[in-house]
């Protein structure tokens, strides 16, 4: 076996694979080295803080702006065609790759194509990339010359970047295999400089590599799948090859710039830095939209490191519902399709934020006495930002005022979700509880959030013995919802212990 490059590697991690014309690489690689040894370190600071840990989870390992559909609109890649890597179990019960093309038909809908079994399959590319190191794939690689040129098994994605630069050529096919439909900050690069160096790149799926017990199969259901099928890509050819080397010493520079805040546990460094990143990768983008995708940089920088930019400051939410309750207050919203919404507690505007993206039929009214006072209207700024603002109106007064005038102003039943998640005591939220379910239609939701809070986990006690008219639904652990099935038919003494 042939060594790829002089760098201090450890021998096993060096790819099991023959390189045909290999040489030694004469860049000069002191940052890379000094990047891995800053990494290194900050890996050994993560194991005794805590902070460090949370934000290289978050901001260094898995940035999910790398959603890989987003990675690939950011970078402007054309939707083509897809191929995708399946692993088959044969009646033998031997493994088998199976490769799956997916083309468009005449009404623009891409459907998957089998191909057939990997050795049987009359199609070359000049190179296959594997970021997967599943066994499988890995024998898919090697067992059939599915590869024109080398074929790289790839543990560590740098090391891939130096072999390209030494083994390729221009143009070619280069097949990239993700693992699942994430990808990370790595790939992302990977992808940029294959854009540099092949004519077509496709993108390949590569979330069946790990067999067919693999946890992501059970997990992925088959609208999914179709969804992965509509979005694959072809990357637009960039034959800049000879910048190659300069784009790699850019890249281990910045990267290197990245890493030493961790080591300082300069936390504000970090979240600029990562900031910037976003939107660098941003402008490079050839894309038109640009200020469509910054929203979704920003809201993506929220979820992640829970910070929202006000006039270029970077603002610590501290009071928000999280991604798991806001996808879950999207999904009931769907579900039921509700349109008018009432929440009340507004804060950052995240929960509002959540409400109003789900489609544009959406309105809300919030209810908040300090939006203007300790929140300094950042979720009035946030919601306009967004775009949102035509659709929301702010009482900014307590709920105890602010609902009984909507129910007097609007009447009963004309709402149908109302957010609960304002002051958090006993009686407000039995207070809030209460105008809710006069304001909302038969049909309609309440979602109560905190529900862990002992003051609030006893109302939903009360709620939950009651309340016959309405029904608890299931939703996320820290939260309530109740459906009101009918009107209210209660005797005027009711009461259910609780
Ligand atoms: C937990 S925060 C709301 C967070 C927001 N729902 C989100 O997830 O983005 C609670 C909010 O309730 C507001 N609040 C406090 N007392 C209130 C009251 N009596 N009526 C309505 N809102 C109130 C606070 O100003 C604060 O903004």
């Amino acid at each position: 076996m042939s060594k790829l490059f002089n760098l201090s590697y450890p021998e096993e991690d060096i790819p099991n694979i023959l390189f045909k014309n290999s040489h030694k690489c004469n860049i000069d690689l002191s940052i890379f080295k000094e990047y891995n040894k800053n990494l290194h370190n900050v890996y050994l600071m993560e194991k005794t803080n805590k902070n460090v840990k949370y934000l290289m989870n978050r901001v260094f390992r898995k940035p999910d702006i790398s959603n890989m559909h987003y990675v690939f609109h950011v970078f402007g890649v054309k939707l083509d065609h897809f191929y995708s890597i399946r692993l088959e179990t044969l009646s033998n019960k031997n493994n088998c790759c199976i490769l799956y093309e997916s083309i468009k038909n005449e009404n623009g809908i891409i459907l998957p194509k089998k191909l057939g079994k990997a050795n049987s399959i009359n199609r070359k590319f000049k190179t296959l990339i594997c970021t997967q190191e599943g066994p499988e794939v890995y024998n898919f690689v090697r067992q059939y010359d599915y590869c024109g040129r080398q074929k790289i098994l790839n543990k560590n994605r740098y090391k891939v970047l130096y072999s390209l630069y030494n083994h390729l050529e221009l143009g070619g096919n280069f097949v990239f295999v993700l693992a699942n439909n994430y990808c990370s900050c790595q790939d992302f690069e990977i992808i940029y400089v294959m854009s540099l160096l092949f004519e077509k790149i496709t993108i390949c799926d590569g979330i069946y590599c790990h067999g067919e017990n693999y946890l992501g199969e059970k997990r992925l259901k088959k609208n999914i799948l179709q969804k992965m099928y509509l979005n694959s890509f072809v990357l637009t050819p960039k034959p800049y090859y000879k910048d190659l080397i300069i784009y790699l010493k850019n890249m281990f520079k910045a990267k290197n710039d990245f890493i030493i805040p961790f080591l300082t546990k300069n936390e504000d460094t970090i979240i600029k830095n990562y900031y910037n990143f976003l939107l660098q990768m941003l402008e490079e983008s050839p894309f038109t939209n640009k200020k469509f995708i910054y929203k979704q940089l920003h809201f993506h920088f929220i979820e992640s490191v829970r910070r929202t930019i006000i006039n270029n400051n970077f603002v610590r939410i501290h009071s928000a519902i999280k991604k798991e309750e806001g996808n879950n207050i999207k999904k009931i919203i769907k579900k039921y399709k509700l349109s008018k919404c009432i929440e009340i507690g507004m804060a950052f505007g995240i929960s509002a934020s959540y409400i109003l993206s789900v489609n544009e039929d959406v309105s809300l009214i919030s209810i908040d006495p300090n939006q203007s006072t300790q929140w300094k209207n950042y979720g009035i700024k946030l919601l306009k930002e967004f775009g949102y603002n035509k659709r929301h109106k702010l009482m900014e007064e307590t709920s105890y005022l602010a609902l009984p005038k909507l129910l007097r102003d609007y009447g009963e039943g004309s709402f149908d979700f109302v957010f609960i998640d304002g002051f958090h005591t006993f009686e407000m939220t039995n207070l809030d509880f209460f105008y809710a379910v006069h304001l909302i239609k038969v049909g309609g939701v309440i979602l109560i959030d905190d529900v862990l809070h002992k003051s609030v986990a006893q109302s939903i006690k009360f709620f939950d013995t009651n309340y016959p008219h309405l029904q608890r639904i299931n939703v996320y652990k820290t939260q309530a919802a109740y459906l009101k099935k009918s009107e209210d038919t209660r005797n005027w003494d009711f009461y259910a212990p609780f």
